[in-house]
């Protein structure tokens, strides 16, 4: 065990910690500041951005061993809280920039960063700053994320007021085509909203863990699933197979008319195939995380590799294999239509989302 001193968002705090813990899992585990998310645990897309002395850092991949003593840490704890919001924090929530949310920390703690060396940034600027931490949204785009730190720096240079960005519904009028604010943002741009590992963070003693085994390939049949040498190893509870699942093993969420399959095509837990990479082949249920993903790496699971459609149309050309036997792979047709000649038609409508 390592023993040191950090600020963390200002508090002096006594550290004792594993040397070769990493600084997300030190904030997240040991001090409950779970806005600091883990999502790659890689360095690669910037969910678990914090301030380490000044410095924009991704806590997945700094080791408690190589933050110097006495360092001071912010987290997105420490940029704001609910009752006095930070004006990143309020910009990305009337920019609609929180959608899903599991980026919006660790990118409005890089845009501190970014802000406290240059309040007066380009929009390029910007982009090329989150481009450069490797800050990724998959859901909002960038364009409202760039809007909100630009908006941000013209509150800090006094430009303009919280309250002149802040939009309020006039009684009676509609939401739609307005700015008004998703309820959920709030908790996003704080750090408060709890995600699935936030959750597991808080459960009470005694709470089993799962750790879920992943397909690593992208199409395959399933020969075998042997959980025996899993279902041995120390805190194992039970390891769920689709052998598990009462009924027929099938979510039947996608039975739309105008698709060419009933619905049914979707397994809860794979049985037979393999449909992409990362569906989930057995759940392993264990007292502790670690013995949870220890027994998971003894699930042997036989597979017959199947050819890889890694786009649209390789799955829709003329020789690929039904992904769904029974069911064609161009699933349904939209009849939609896009491009220029829809101009004509959107200005002629009331509202266009
Ligand atoms: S979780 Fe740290 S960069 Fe992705
Ligand atoms: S809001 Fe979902 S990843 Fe950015």
């Amino acid at each position: 065990m390592l023993k040191k001193k950090l600020f963390v968002n200002g508090v002096e705090r006594t550290v004792i910690v594993d040397p070769e813990a990493t600084l997300a899992q030190y904030v997240r585990k040991q001090l409950c500041l779970t806005g600091t998310k883990v999502g790659c645990g890689k360095g690669e897309c910037g969910v678990c951005t914090v301030i380490l002395n000044g410095k924009v850092a991704r806590s997945c991949i700094v080791k408690m061993k190589n933050v110097p003593d006495e360092s001071q840490v912010i987290t997105i704890e420490g940029i704001g809280s609910h009752e006095n919001l930070h004006p990143l924090q309020l910009a990305w929530m009337v920019h609609g920039g929180a959608q899903c949310g599991f980026c919006t920390p660790g990118f409005i703690v890089s845009a501190k960063a970014l802000l406290d060396q240059n309040v007066n940034p380009t929009r390029e600027e910007v982009r090329d700053w989150f481009q450069k931490n490797r800050n990724v949204c998959r859901c909002t785009g960038y364009i409202p994320l760039v809007d909100a730190v630009m908006d941000a720096a013209r509150i800090l240079r006094g430009e303009i007021k919280k309250e002149d960005l802040w939009c309020k519904l006039k009684e009676g009028a509609s939401m739609l085509g307005s700015k008004e604010v998703r309820p959920s943002a709030l908790a996003k741009v704080t750090g408060t909203w709890d995600f699935g590992a936030d959750l597991g963070l808080k459960l009470p003693e005694n709470t089993l863990h799962i750790k879920l085994v992943q397909a690593t390939v992208s199409h395959a049949n399933i020969i075998s699933i042997d959980t025996s040498e899993a279902e041995k190893m120390p805190g194992v509870f039970k390891v769920i197979t689709h052998k598990d699942v009462p009924g027929t093993n099938r979510i039947n969420g996608m039975a739309f008319p105008q698709n060419k399959g009933d619905g049914k095509e979707r397994p809860i837990l794979n049985d037979k195939k393999v449909f992409q990479f990362g569906d989930t082949l057995a759940m392993v249920l264990a007292d502790t995380p670690t013995q949870a993903e220890e027994a998971a790496k003894l699930v042997k699971v036989e597979l017959e590799e199947l050819p890889a459609y890694m786009s649209a149309p390789e799955a829709m050309a003329e020789d690929a294999i039904e992904i769904h036997p029974g069911t064609p792979n161009i699933y349904f047709e939209t009849h939609r239509i896009k491009g220029e000649e829809t101009k004509p038609l959107m200005e002629s409508l009331p509202y266009v989302v």
